[in-house]
């Protein structure tokens, strides 16, 4: 760790719940049979604490749910296990803001490498891995100016491939799309379905404006984003006409305003895709107003912390 920087030095010595019980970070570590080893195994959430609540936490541990009982793993744990180990490190890191939660669960150790889960005979592993992560539109007041995006040769997985309802770990097709983004020095990478329409950023979903209109791709190839969900609730509830539909490429270009949303990032306004400019290059009206709405929840709404 001695020539290491970490993004936040606050997460030096943080305390990891791995099957109930909390590891110092240099000793948090799953075993080399683990499911998420030998196959990206395992199903997942990022989560966001706000002012000592968990933000949508019934709505992420649903999803979580559903993806585990999609994937048939076995001993599922309760929300209320996973809401006491959520608790417990949270208690035992001592934080209840400017927090971000990456909660795992794999299909847990398997008697031998193979790919098959008949020779996973020890239940799954839940892993709570909690750090200090600011919001990162606070942090970097740059993102204000917008994100630049470019389009992926990668594209998302169709159903008929793996369902993108599944929140899974196997990232690689988003990986793959992230390092493209890298590669012409932009921020993250827009993944088309495999018929050429919009799909989701390669970790958000996204959104268009299009005269007022609000439009998001169907969640057909894009994870159904619980944030996602919320901006359209949030459309229907404040009289913001809002639709989900195919997107073509050009429709994509020719948005007024465009913006992603994720737990991580939470609303991001995008300035650029493939170096066309979108709408005039700047935040505009209904990425702020949305924003507002958002924030306000945020600030609302949320699973208290008993501690
Ligand atoms: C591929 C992808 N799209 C979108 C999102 C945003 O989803 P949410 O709003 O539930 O955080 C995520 C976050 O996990 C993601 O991995």
């Amino acid at each position: 760790m001695s020539n290491i920087t970490l993004p936040d030095q606050r997460n030096k010595d943080i305390k990891v719940w791995i099957d109930g019980t909390l590891y110092p970070r240099q000793e948090a570590k799953v075993s080399v049979f683990d499911s998420v080893v030998q196959g990206g195994d395992a199903v997942w959430e990022g989560l966001r604490v706000y002012d000592g609540k968990i933000f949508a936490l019934d709505e992420h541990l649903e999803r979580l749910q559903n993806s585990a009982h999609a994937m048939a793993f076995t001993d599922i744990p309760t929300n209320k296990e996973i809401k006491h180990a959520l608790f417990e490190t949270l208690k035992a890191n001592g934080m209840r803001d400017e927090t971000h939660i990456r909660l795992t669960l794999t299909r847990g150790k398997k008697v031998t490498s193979y790919m098959d889960p008949q020779v996973n005979q020890y239940g799954p592993t839940l892993i709570v891995l909690a750090e200090w992560k600011p919001p990162l539109n606070e942090i970097n007041k740059n993102r204000q100016k917008g994100l630049r995006l470019i389009t992926s040769s990668i594209r998302r997985n169709p159903p008929q491939c793996i369902d993108s309802k599944i929140h899974h770990n196997n990232l690689i097709n988003n990986i793959m799309a992230k390092i493209e983004a890298n590669a012409a020095g932009v921020d993250a990478a827009v993944m088309m379905d495999i018929e050429g329409y919009v799909s989701e950023a390669n970790a958000t979903n996204i959104f268009f404006v299009h005269g007022g209109n609000v439009q998001t791709p169907f969640a057909d190839s894009c994870l159904p984003g619980i944030t996602r969900g919320m901006i359209i609730d949030l459309c229907h509830e404040h009289g913001v006409d809002c639709s989900e539909k195919r997107i073509s490429m050009a429709e994509m270009y020719s948005a007024d305003e465009c913006f992603t949303t994720g737990t991580m990032g939470e609303l991001a306004p995008v300035a650029e895709i493939d170096g066309r400019k979108i709408g005039d290059g700047e935040m505009g009206p209904v990425t702020r107003q949305l924003r507002e709405y958002h924030k306000k929840l945020t600030e609302t709404t949320g699973e208290p912390l008993p501690f």
